[in-house]
């Protein structure tokens, strides 16, 4: 492999549009009973090796009737190719190669997300895992044993692979994730306890439990309902607009919060202008002592100085670190984008998973704490909330249906390095050899 091809990519994540889905997916697995798919998968390993034994003489061209042996229609993506047997079946009928497939696919190198750098020691031929001629079958939702063949005893398979073992997706037989034992740093203090207590409470108008909604939004135009950013203007201000006050000698009258912004000096301007006001709107008020003095500044210019320095440092020293870490004088320690898991060095933050895919979308209508257990109980920010892999089990795993396998979770190919696919498809699309709609339903 090429060099480069060895650092970790931003590689791209699974869409999860309806032919995404669609085509990992066994319609079927909501309804059929897990014993049915247990001889089914029997039954057909029975098959196969009938099939390999009945071949073995129409491979050699021993009988003399080839037409005679009847192979089954095509899988639904290839369907239009019906009266076009030459296109994967370049060489007289024999094996289909690799060669015939990447006319119109890449197939691009394993692993998809190359953040390690192992490689197989062997290649694994296209129609091995996608395999033909099983009726109206999906390419891609393939049993895990094409996965295991490698994974289950990677170091026999590769060279240099930094990844464990895998053999089912079952306790003890499929790593932990990693997330949940990489640390959570972000200096921002989010006790989610405090704002969900288990009996509903008013504090001061505020009213409490609040849901986790009300903090995490679906993001409405991300295909994988990705949470939009947390941020003080939408999810904090409502109720904490408070600490933001910065009239320590209550001089102004009503309650003044400063803006939040990153812009500190923008913020002592503000109350610059705030007490300058102030004092042109009634300047007698320096003459009333502040706090619990018992005599008045000597001048304007002295209770200036004094309610703006005290007001600075009341908010900045005391108020800020209500949610922030600071380093005094309005140094906040910057706390980054709220999405994803924090990286000091990164401000777009990274993935909690690294390897694996997930779409809140898919589950939807499962509720947040049957995966995010600890959350309402959290009363720190360096807990780490996202799910063991413990909760993804009733559902995944022991089902019984394509739920279980490698390949509803993880990508195979790796699509950066998909480059020639749509000039292909625009070669057979102008040789007539498929229609454009074809092409437009093939777009992802
Ligand atoms: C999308 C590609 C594709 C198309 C189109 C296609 N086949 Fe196949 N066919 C395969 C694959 C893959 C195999 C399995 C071969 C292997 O394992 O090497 C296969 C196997 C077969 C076999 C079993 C014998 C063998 O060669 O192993 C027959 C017979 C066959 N195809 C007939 C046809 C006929 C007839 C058509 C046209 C109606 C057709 N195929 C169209 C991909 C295709
Ligand atoms: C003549 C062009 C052509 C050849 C040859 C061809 N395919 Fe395809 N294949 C297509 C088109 C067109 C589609 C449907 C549109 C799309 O997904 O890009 C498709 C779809 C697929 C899919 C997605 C399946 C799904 O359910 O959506 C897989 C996997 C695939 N092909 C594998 C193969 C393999 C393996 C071979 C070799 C045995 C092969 N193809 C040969 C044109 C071809
Ligand atoms: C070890 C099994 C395996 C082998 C070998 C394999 N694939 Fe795949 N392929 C998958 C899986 C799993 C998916 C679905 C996940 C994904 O897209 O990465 C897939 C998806 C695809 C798709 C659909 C991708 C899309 O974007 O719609 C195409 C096309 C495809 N493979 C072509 C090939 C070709 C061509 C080869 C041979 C060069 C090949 N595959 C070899 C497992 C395999
Ligand atoms: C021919 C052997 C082979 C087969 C078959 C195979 N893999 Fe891999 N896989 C590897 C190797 C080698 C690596 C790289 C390991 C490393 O660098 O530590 C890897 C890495 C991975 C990784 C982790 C690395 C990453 O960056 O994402 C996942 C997840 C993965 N494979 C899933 C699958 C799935 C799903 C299938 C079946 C569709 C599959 N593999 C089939 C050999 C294989
Ligand atoms: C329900 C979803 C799911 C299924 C099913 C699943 N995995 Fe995973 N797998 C994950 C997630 C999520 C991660 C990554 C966690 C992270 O990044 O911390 C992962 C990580 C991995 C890794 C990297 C391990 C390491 O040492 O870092 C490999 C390899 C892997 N899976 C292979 C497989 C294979 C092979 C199968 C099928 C037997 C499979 N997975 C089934 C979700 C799944
Ligand atoms: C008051 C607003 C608020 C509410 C309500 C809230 N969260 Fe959070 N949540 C945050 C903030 C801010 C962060 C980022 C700080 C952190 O990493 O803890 C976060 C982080 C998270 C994280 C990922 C980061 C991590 O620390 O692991 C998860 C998962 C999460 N929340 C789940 C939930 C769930 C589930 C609920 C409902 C039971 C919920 N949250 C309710 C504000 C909230
Ligand atoms: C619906 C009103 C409401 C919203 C919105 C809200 N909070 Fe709170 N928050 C409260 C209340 C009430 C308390 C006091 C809880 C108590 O004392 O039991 C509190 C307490 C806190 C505390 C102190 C917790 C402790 O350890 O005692 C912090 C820090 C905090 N909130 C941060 C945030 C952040 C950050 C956001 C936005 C992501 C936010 N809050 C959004 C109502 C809210
Ligand atoms: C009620 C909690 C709360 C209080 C009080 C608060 N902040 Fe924040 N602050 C947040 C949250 C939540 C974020 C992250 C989301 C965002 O940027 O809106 C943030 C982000 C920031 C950032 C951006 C940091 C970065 O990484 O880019 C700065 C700067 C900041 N706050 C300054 C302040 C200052 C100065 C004060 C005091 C005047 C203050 N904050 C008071 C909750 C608070
Ligand atoms: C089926 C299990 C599951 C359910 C149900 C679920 N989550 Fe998650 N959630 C995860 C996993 C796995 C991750 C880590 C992967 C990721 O970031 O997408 C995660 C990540 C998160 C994060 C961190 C995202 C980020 O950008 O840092 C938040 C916040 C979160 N979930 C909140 C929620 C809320 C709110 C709900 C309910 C509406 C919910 N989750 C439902 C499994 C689940
Ligand atoms: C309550 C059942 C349930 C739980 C728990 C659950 N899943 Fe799923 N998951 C599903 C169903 C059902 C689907 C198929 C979605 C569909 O049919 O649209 C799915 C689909 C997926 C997909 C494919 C989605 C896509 O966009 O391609 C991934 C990846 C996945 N789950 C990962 C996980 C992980 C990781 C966990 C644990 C943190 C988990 N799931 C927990 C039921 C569940």
């Amino acid at each position: 492999m090429a060099k480069e091809e060895n650092k970790p990519l931003e590689y791209q994540r699974r869409l999860r549009d309806t032919k995404g889905v669609a085509q990992r997916l066994d319609l079927g697995y909501l309804k059929r009973p897990a014993i049915l798919k247990v001889l089914r998968d029997r039954l057909i390993w029975v098959l196969l090796a009938v099939a390999v034994l009945a071949s073995v003489p129409l491979v050699l061209g021993i009988g003399g009737s080839r037409r005679a042996v009847e192979n089954g229609p095509l899988s639904e993506a290839h369907a239009i190719f019906e009266k076009r047997c030459e296109v994967c079946h370049t060489t007289s009928f024999g094996s289909v190669t690799d060669k015939a497939c990447s006319q119109c696919h890449d197939g691009a190198a394993h692993p998809a997300k190359l953040v390690d750098t192992g490689h197989a020691n062997a290649q694994v031929r296209c129609v091995q895992c996608h395999v033909e001629h099983r009726g109206k079958t999906r390419l891609a939702a393939l049993n895990s044993a094409n996965c295991t063949s490698c994974h289950r005893d990677i170091a026999a398979h590769s060279t240099g692979a930094h990844v464990k073992n895998v053999s089912a997706f079952e306790p003890e037989k499929h790593p932990e994730f990693r997330a949940i034992t990489l640390p959570d740093a972000r200096p921002l203090k989010l006790n989610h306890a405090a704002h969900m207590p288990a009996e509903p409470k008013t504090l001061r108008g505020m009213k409490l439990p609040m849901n986790c909604g009300d903090c995490h939004v679906t993001d409405k135009n991300s295909p994988t309902n990705q949470l939009m950013p947390v941020t003080f203007e939408q999810n904090c201000k409502s109720c904490h607009s408070r600490e933001l006050e910065f009239d320590i000698y209550q001089v102004l009258g009503k309650s003044v919060p400063a803006p939040h912004t990153k812009d500190a000096k923008a913020i002592r301007e503000i109350i610059a202008a705030a007490y300058q006001k102030k004092l042109a709107e009634d300047p007698g008020i320096v003459r009333r002592p502040l706090g619990n003095d018992l005599n008045a500044e000597p001048s304007a210019a002295s209770w200036l100085n004094r309610v703006v320095g005290e007001s600075e440092r009341y908010l900045f020293n005391r108020k800020c670190g209500y949610c922030h870490q600071t380093g005094g004088e309005g140094l906040v320690q910057k706390v980054n984008r709220i999405q994803g898991r924090y990286v000091e060095a990164k401000p777009e933050g990274a993935p909690w998973l690294e390897r694996g895919e997930f779409s809140h979308r898919a589950h939807r209508a499962v509720e947040c704490e049957s995966c995010h257990t600890q959350a309402r109980k959290s009363t720190k920010t360096e807990e780490v909330l996202v799910p063991a892999m413990k909760s993804c089990f009733q559902c995944h795993g022991e089902s019984g249906t394509s739920l279980d396998e490698c390949a509803m979770c993880h990508l195979y190919h790796n699509r950066n390095l998909e480059k020639e696919r749509d000039r292909r498809l625009r070669e057979l699309i102008g040789r007539g050899v498929i229609d454009p709609g074809v092409r437009q339903g093939g777009q992802r």
